[in-house]
């Protein structure tokens, strides 16, 4: 079934002028600045959240070019704040390689992935057999990627998680209620016009700190108001339900005193308020913490509830706002 080329997705390292240089207009700006266009249903997606950021990065000079994510799951924050033209370029990552597959097949190999999807019978059956399935290839990792996150209960890829409407089929939602080919052909397309414009640049399939060390070695030495990293790491709580790759306490102490130490550039980051984070981040007056109380749909849940995050940056204009409440160091 994966009958993919073996020739590299795009030329690398790009020349600097592929950084600097100004991307090419999309061709519906329309599309991109009202919706939430990621294709993914991701457990902890931050699309609440992302309206926070964007009023960030609008108040801090200048803006940046290149905007990192490295847990990017679905992706979220990336699209929109390309989408809108907040930032000019962008590279996700992740370490899980079915959402790394996706991501790439979606933005640089589109055409194959949308009709694969086209082709995708959607019962319990076909459920079963990706569930089971060990792929190796790119593409058939991507679809794969695609279809247990848009058939499975809450989106989740990974561990004990059943297919939407049980076994038996008997809810209300079936298994394929989440599975609109139209919609998810537009939501791909978008990602699509997002890589050929030059906005979305690249996906790697990246553990956080090679992504970090990465940056330079692909774009060269940028200035560091010029590269942004947003950071969404698997939760403090219940990760280790919702993602195949979750942290140990240990990990969370390596990133803070990474950003809070060695990252030369200006970055965000979101977790779930718990008093470890609030103490792993506390006491520096170089960086800021946010308390931010959004609507969100839990893992394991359908329906909406009030959930608390935190956002720390070391940004260094925080507008006044009634989104959120600054914490005192
Ligand atoms: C909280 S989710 C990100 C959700 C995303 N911000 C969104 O809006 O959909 C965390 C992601 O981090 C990834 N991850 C976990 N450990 C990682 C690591 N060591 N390096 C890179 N990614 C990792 C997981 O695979 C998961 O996709």
């Amino acid at each position: 079934m994966d009958r993919e080329r073996k020739k590299p997705l795009r030329r690398k390292p790009w020349p600097p002028e592929t950084v600097v240089d100004k991307p090419a207009p999309l061709a519906d700006e329309a599309l991109f600045s009202r919706s939430v266009i990621s294709p993914l249903r991701y457990p902890g997606a931050k699309r609440q959240l992302v309206a926070v950021i964007e009023a960030l990065i609008r108040a801090n000079m200048p803006p940046p070019r290149l905007l990192l994510e490295p847990f990017c799951g679905g992706a979220t924050t990336t699209l929109r704040l390309l989408g809108a033209g907040l930032v000019q370029h962008g590279v996700l990552a992740d370490i899980d390689p079915l959402v790394s597959a996706f991501w790439k097949t979606a933005a640089f190999d589109s055409r194959w992935l949308i009709d694969a999807m086209h082709q995708e019978p959607v019962t319990v059956e076909r459920w079963d057999w990706w569930r089971a399935s060990r792929p190796r290839g790119r593409r058939d990792r991507a679809l794969k990627c695609l279809f247990l996150n848009r058939t499975t209960f809450s989106g989740i890829l990974h561990g004990r998680a059943g297919p939407i409407g049980g076994r038996s089929q008997k809810s209300a939602y079936k298994i394929d209620c989440r599975f609109g080919i139209d919609g998810l052909t537009r939501r791909i397309e978008g990602v699509a016009e997002l890589a050929s414009t030059g906005r979305l640049l690249d996906v790697w399939e990246a553990d956080w700190r090679v992504a970090l060390a990465r940056v330079p070695t692909i774009f060269g030495v940028l200035e560091p108001d010029e590269v942004v990293v947003y950071l969404d790491p698997p939760y403090v709580t219940k990760a280790q339900w919702l993602y195949q790759w979750s942290f140990q306490s240990a990990e969370h102490a390596h990133l803070a005193s990474t950003l809070t130490s060695t990252s030369p550039y200006r970055w965000l980051l979101s977790y779930d308020d718990t008093s470890t984070v609030r103490d792993l981040y506390r006491r520096r007056q170089d960086q800021t913490t946010l308390h931010v109380s959004h609507r969100y749909t839990a893992a394991g849940s359908e329906t909406r509830t009030v959930k608390d995050e935190l956002l720390v940056t070391n940004f260094s204009t925080i507008p006044d706002s009634d989104r959120y409440r600054v914490l005192a160091p």
